[in-house]
C-alpha cells in the first residue's frame, strides 16, 4: 500500500507535544509516515493553542503560509485547542480541510478517508472518558533521553481567565497500569527521564473496582520502574499539592526536585477574582512546606500581569511575593481576555495595555534578577546531571539538567545522552549553570 506523508507542527504546551505524538501513532496505523518537511507532505497538521490571543494570531498567520502547499494538493488540518474553540470559523475561513478537537484524534483516519477539496471535515466532540490510554505515542523529541507521558486530560477548575476547561473538557485520569507500562517501555528504549503531564497533576485520581490511586501513589509506582529513571511532573496546583506528594518527592531519590507551581498573582484579592481557590498566605505556606521537606527543591511559576481591576497595590503584592519566594524562573504574561471565560463574561478587561506592559516589564526585570541570584547560589555545589546532548551554544560541550531542572553545560568528552554525571558548578548566568566534570 502506498504510504502517505504527514507533517505536523505543534504550538502551546507540553500537553500538545504529547498529543501530537498520539496523533502520529494513530496516523501511522492508518498509512501515514511522518515527514519533517512541509513541502511534499500529503497532510499538514497544526496542533494549536488558544491560551492567549497572540498564540491564536500566530497560527492564523501560519495558515496563510500553508496556502501554496494546499494549492499543490496537500490537505491542511487543525487540531487542538483552537480547533475546539473556533471550529466553524476555521471551516468558514476556507483555509482548512479538517478540524479535529483534542478528544477526536481516534477518528482522524475516518475523517481523512472522506476528505476532498471543498468538503472539509470536522469533529470537535469532547469526551468524558478518552485518555488515549492504549496508544503508544510516536516520540518526536530529538534527544531520546526525556519523554512526556500524559497521565490525565482536561481540567475541572474554572480559573476565571482560562480557556482550557472549554477547549479540553472535563478532567479524567488515565489507568495507572498503562502509565507505568509506558514508563517501562520508554526506559527499555533508552530514555532516562519521564515527565508526567496533566493540567493539574495533584488531582490525578484513578478509581477502579480493585484500587484507588492518587498522584503520590502514581509517582511512587512510576519511580519504582527503575532507579535510573528520573521522574518529573507538571503542572501542580497550589490548592491541591498535598503533603503526601511533597513527602513522596523528598523520600524518593529518582523523583526530581522541581515543582512548577503557578501563582498567577501575589494579591489575595486578584486570586479570588481569578477563582484560584487559594490566597497569598496559602501559597507561601505551601512554599514553606516544600522547602522544609527539600531545601534544594527547584521552584518555578507562572504570573499574569494586569488581570481585570488589578491596582498598583495588587501588582506590588505580586512583586513582593516573587521577591520573597525567589523562583528559579517563571513564565510571565500580560492578561489576554479569552471569549467565553468567566472573566470575559463578568469583569471588564480594564487595565490599559500600556499599564499591563509596564507591569509585565517590572515582573520580568525582577525575575531576571531573582533567576541570576538563584543560579549563582549554586556556584560551588556538586550536582547530578542527566546528559541530554551537545550544548546548543558550544558543540564541544554537553548539556543536561540537574534534578532542580536547571540547565547545566560542561565539557563533554566521552559522554553520551542518557549518561549520569556529577558536575561542579563554577559559574552561572540567569538561565545556565556552567560546570566542570567531577571524577567518575
Ligand atoms: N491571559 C494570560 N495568561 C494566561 N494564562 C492562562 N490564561 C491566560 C490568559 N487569559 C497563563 C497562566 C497559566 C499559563 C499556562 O498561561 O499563567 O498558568
Ligand atoms: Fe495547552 Fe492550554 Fe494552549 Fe491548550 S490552550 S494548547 S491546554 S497551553
Amino acid at each position: 500500500m502506498h504510504r502517505k506523508k504527514v507533517y505536523i507542527e505543534t504550538y502551546g504546551c507540553q500537553m500538545n507535544v504529547s498529543d501530537s505524538e498520539v496523533v502520529l501513532s494513530i496516523l501511522q496505523d492508518a498509512g501515514y509516515d511522518r515527514t519533517l518537511e512541509m513541502d511534499g507532505a500529503d497532510l499538514i497538521l497544526v496542533n494549536t493553542c488558544s491560551i492567549r490571543d497572540n498564540a491564536e494570531q500566530r497560527i492564523w498567520g501560519r495558515l496563510e503560509q500553508m496556502h501554496s502547499p494546499r494549492r499543490r494538493g496537500a490537505a491542511v488540518g487543525i487540531l487542538g485547542c483552537m480547533a475546539e474553540r473556533l471550529k466553524d470559523k476555521l471551516i468558514e475561513s476556507g483555509k482548512v480541510d479538517l478540524v479535529a478537537g483534542p478528544d477526536a484524534y481516534r477518528k482522524l483516519p475516518s475523517l481523512l478517508e472522506n476528505l476532498s477539496p471543498g468538503n472539509p471535515r470536522i469533529d470537535v466532540l469532547l469526551s468524558h472518558e478518552e485518555t488515549y490510554a492504549d496508544i503508544v505515542p510516536v516520540r518526536t523529541d530529538r534527544n531520546g533521553v526525556s519523554a512526556f507521558i500524559s497521565i490525565m486530560r482536561g481540567c475541572n477548575n474554572v480559573c476565571s481567565y482560562c480557556v482550557v476547561p472549554y477547549t479540553r473538557g472535563a478532567e479524567r485520569s488515565r489507568d495507572p497500569e498503562t502509565i507505568v507500562a509506558e514508563a517501562r517501555d520508554v526506559f527499555s528504549k533508552g530514555y532516562r527521564e519521564v515527565t508526567l503531564l496533566g493540567q493539574n497533576v495533584d488531582s490525578y485520581l484513578w478509581k477502579s473496582a480493585r484500587e484507588t490511586v492518587n498522584f503520590a501513589e502514581l509517582l511512587r509506582r512510576v519511580a519504582a520502574t527503575d532507579p535510573l529513571l528520573r521522574v518529573r511532573f507538571a503542572t501542580s496546583h497550589p490548592k491541591d499539592i498535598s503533603d503526601e506528594v511533597i513527602d513522596t518527592m523528598a523520600s524518593t531519590p529518582n523523583i526530581c526536585r522541581h515543582i512548577h507551581l503557578p501563582v498567577q498573582s501575589g494579591s489575595s484579592r486578584m486570586l479570588e477574582l481569578m477563582r484560584r481557590k487559594y490566597d497569598r498566605q496559602w501559597y507561601l505556606e505551601r512554599v514553606r512546606k516544600i522547602r522544609e521537606a527539600m531545601q534544594d527543591c527547584g521552584l518555578t511559576t507562572d504570573v499574569i500581569a494586569g488581570f481585570c481591576s488589578e491596582t498598583e497595590e495588587d501588582h506590588a503584592e505580586t512583586l513582593s511575593l516573587m521577591e520573597e519566594v525567589g523562583f528559579d524562573w517563571a513564565f510571565m504574561f500580560e492578561y489576554s481576555e479569552r471569549p467565553g471565560t468567566l472573566a470575559a463574561r463578568h469583569y471588564p478587561d480594564d487595565v490599559p495595555p500600556e499599564v499591563k506592559k509596564r507591569r509585565l516589564n517590572e515582573i520580568i526585570e525582577l525575575q531576571n534578577r531573582k533567576s541570576l541570584e538563584s543560579y549563582r547560589a549554586d556556584i560551588g555545589r556538586e550536582l547530578e546531571v542527566l546528559v541530554e546532548g551537545p550544548s546548543k551554544r558550544n558543540g564541544r560541550e554537553m548539556c543536561g539538567r540537574a534534578s532542580s531542572s536547571k540547565m547545566c553545560v560542561f565539557p563533554g568528552q566521552n559522554l553520551k545522552p542518557g549518561d549520569y554525571v556529577t558536575v561542579k558548578v563554577i559559574d552561572a548566568t540567569s538561565a545556565t549553570l556552567i560546570c566542570t566534570l567531577m571524577n567518575r
